[in-house]
């Protein structure tokens, strides 16, 4: 059931590789709720061929951008603007990579190459975003403007590995730009911080079953579903939360306020029955 909480906004959509993306999600719910917007991702993404099918659902146009790269992503904004016939309401920053993660590096071992790559892209391009859309003055006044992230940036996950410091550099961009942008046009930047959601990018942590099980263990109302986190989303790409700004928002079913729950205590306690080796 459509609330036409978004209608007449026009946006700008990062991430969504397929049907399983976060992005996706938000994409599919922002369509139903009114809004018109452009898809975009990576050029290898687009090769993929899967958002073709989410852009004839919701009568979208897809740009290819490299969102490290920030003539693509002036390129981006100027057209959209142009396909759209106006600034734009929102944007979703939707993009997550480590290489050291996809080629199994440990933290104590990693390529700083590669860990250069995994700062660029999942939280530079943040800021990249944000500078080229201010520059162009491409947002409307109170825009909104959401990232996605995850509480490795402030606890330590064993597999999140150097995405850890991507997050918690997103979330720090999210307070300075919010601060620069939201003096100047009223512009809101926040950033949610998703409970564990099997993804392409998700399913590629080490140990993601195990880190998805004792997340859903230990929160009261279980983990938050990618389709969830786009009804959130949708919220803070509305009216009705324009003096939000500036925040990591957690959207994890109550995880990030919890120590131990009965759940997972019972689940290790079963575990100190079963003679584990002294080291664990
Ligand atoms: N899945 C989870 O468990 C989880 C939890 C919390 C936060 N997040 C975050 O949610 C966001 C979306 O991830 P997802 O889980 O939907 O996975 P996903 O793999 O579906 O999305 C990641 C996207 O990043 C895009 N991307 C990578 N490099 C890019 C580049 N150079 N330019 C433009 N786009 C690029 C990919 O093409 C892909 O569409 C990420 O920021 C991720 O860290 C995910």
């Amino acid at each position: 059931m459509s609330h036409h909480l978004l209608d007449g906004k026009k946006g700008l959509i990062f991430g969504a590789l397929n049907d399983k993306s976060i992005a996706w999600k938000i994409a599919e719910k922002a369509h139903d709720e009114g809004a018109v917007f452009v898809l975009t991702n990576a050029p290898f993404a687009l090769r993929l061929g899967e958002i073709d099918q989410l852009a004839a659902k919701t009568g979208s146009e897809v740009i290819a951008a490299d969102a490290t790269n920030v003539d693509d992503l002036q390129s981006l904004l100027i057209r959209s603007q142009e396909i759209l016939n106006g600034k734009l309401d929102f944007v979703l920053h939707s993009i997550g990579m480590s290489p050291n993660v996809r080629k199994k590096m440990s933290y104590d071992d990693l390529d700083y190459r590669y860990f250069q790559q995994t700062l660029d892209i999942s939280a530079l391009s943040f800021h990249k975003l944000l500078q080229a859309a201010k520059k162009l003055d491409a947002l409307n006044d109170y825009a909104s403007v959401v990232a996605l992230s995850y509480i490795a940036a402030q606890r330590t996950f064993y597999g999140y590995n150097d995405m850890a410091e991507a997050k918690s550099l997103l979330e720090s961009i999210v307070r300075s730009f919010g601060y620069i942008y939201g003096r100047s046009k009223g512009v809101r930047v926040n950033s949610i911080s998703q409970s564990p959601t099997y993804t392409t990018a998700g399913g590629g942590i080490r140990g993601f079953d195990g880190l998805f099980d004792f997340s859903n263990r230990m929160s009261p109302l279980g983990n938050a579903t990618a389709g969830e986190c786009a009804d959130y989303c949708l919220t803070l790409f509305s009216d009705l939360t324009r003096k939000v700004t500036m925040q990591n928002l957690f959207h994890d079913g109550g995880f990030s306020s919890m120590g131990m729950s009965e759940r997972v205590m019972g689940f290790y306690n079963k575990c100190l029955d079963t003679n584990l080796p002294e080291e664990w």
